[in-house]
């Protein structure tokens, strides 16, 4: 019997239309387009519009995917939204988006990972497909960092932005396509450098955790930035090596994008060429779990990828959580 393989068949991506520049910022904190640019790569990014929400992000990076597709939302088995930025803590933003889209037969759930988010999720929806149970599984990578982030505080403010990808998952006994292998890791002890303290069981939200901030994401960025050049790289050469492949080989490499420095350092340390690097934090800004998805969508769209291509995705997040995903693309590029 042949093996069936998940494989990427759609892809699709939603950013907020709003643009907020480095120097939108310099009127909120202390701080400058120059230092922006040459510590993190980051020009501009997006951010959510008033009585807009996750599941509306989302709900367009779905349509997006689906519109080059054949399929409707009734054909979804399955919405995994992958995010630490729901509508709200309960029902899950895939229940929210189900009945959004009109997905009337699928079923769904949220998946906390943070910025390796999208790849658990990837790893996650593998199963589903493996073990011949669903057929069309979609894997959503969205997050709404403005409604977390504290623009009074330079350290964090700058980093992020709002964005969405979505990536259809299908079953496929073909050779040179699908998902060949996922490396997951996590290390609860990282938790204490990137977390947001309240909003939780741990510390419900009371006039006391709004007043000191507590709502917010608190990152020591030096220390999650050494982490994440050595998890990544690590992430990167092992699952290579496993599958018999060198970076060589590799069409696409395509990183979360969390800050230029640690793209270019984990590019180094893999000697990979800057053809073969997926790079788009200068124009969004780090979007957690959409970063991955979202990078996919534009290497796709531009036609940087064809089928059958090696592409390694590689994560790193608050937790700490890691993660890579190996494939060879699945979709033919647009015909334009
Ligand atoms: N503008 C101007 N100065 C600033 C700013 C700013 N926006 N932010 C910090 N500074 C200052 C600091 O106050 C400090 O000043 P001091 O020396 O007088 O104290 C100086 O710049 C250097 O600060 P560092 O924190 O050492 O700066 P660094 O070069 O390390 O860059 C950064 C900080 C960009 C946060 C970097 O450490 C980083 O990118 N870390 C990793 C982020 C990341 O990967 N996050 C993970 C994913 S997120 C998720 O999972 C949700």
């Amino acid at each position: 019997m042949k093996k069936v393989r998940a494989n990427i068949t759609a892809i699709g991506m939603h950013v907020p239309e709003k643009r907020v520049t480095n120097d939108d910022l310099t009127k909120l904190v202390d701080t400058s387009d120059e230092w922006i640019r040459d510590r993190t790569g980051i020009s501009e990014r997006r951010i959510i519009g008033q009585d807009e929400a996750n599941s509306d992000l989302s709900v367009k990076a779905i349509e997006d995917a689906l519109s080059r597709t054949n399929y409707t939302p009734e054909d979804i088995d399955l919405i995994i939204v992958t995010t630490v930025t729901p509508d709200m803590m309960f029902p899950s933003t895939a229940c929210v988006i189900q009945e959004k889209i009109g997905a009337s037969k699928a079923w769904g759930f949220d998946l906390s990972g943070a910025c390796s988010g999208f790849l658990f999720g990837l790893a996650t929806a593998s199963q589903f497909i493996e073990t011949g149970r669903h057929q069309r599984v979609l894997v959503v990578g969205t997050d709404v960092m403005s409604s977390i982030i504290d623009f009074e505080d330079r350290s964090t403010c700058v980093l992020f932005g709002d964005g969405s990808g979505a990536a259809l998952l299908e079953p496929t006994e073909e050779e040179n396509v699908g998902i060949l292998d996922a490396l997951l890791g996590c290390d609860g002890a990282g938790g204490k450098h990137l977390y947001m303290p309240a909003g939780g069981s741990l510390n419900p939200a009371t006039s006391e955790t709004v007043k000191r901030k507590m709502h917010y994401v608190y990152q020591d960025g030096r220390n999650v930035f050494k982490f994440a050049v050595k998890l990544m790289v690590e992430t990167s050469a092992r699952i290579l090596e496993r599958n018999g492949l060198t970076t060589e080989e590799l069409t696409l490499y395509v990183p979360h994008q969390a800050n230029l420095r640690i793209i270019k350092s984990s590019m180094d340390r893999l000697k990979l060429r800057p053809d073969q690097v997926l790079i788009n934090i200068d124009r969004y800004a780090n979007t957690t779990a959409g970063t991955i998805p979202i990078g996919l969508t534009e290497a796709h769209l531009s036609g940087r990828l064809k089928k059958g291509d090696h592409v390694l995705l590689v994560s790193f997040g608050a937790g700490f959580t890691w993660g890579g995903v190996l494939l060879r693309w699945g979709i033919e590029p647009p015909v334009n």
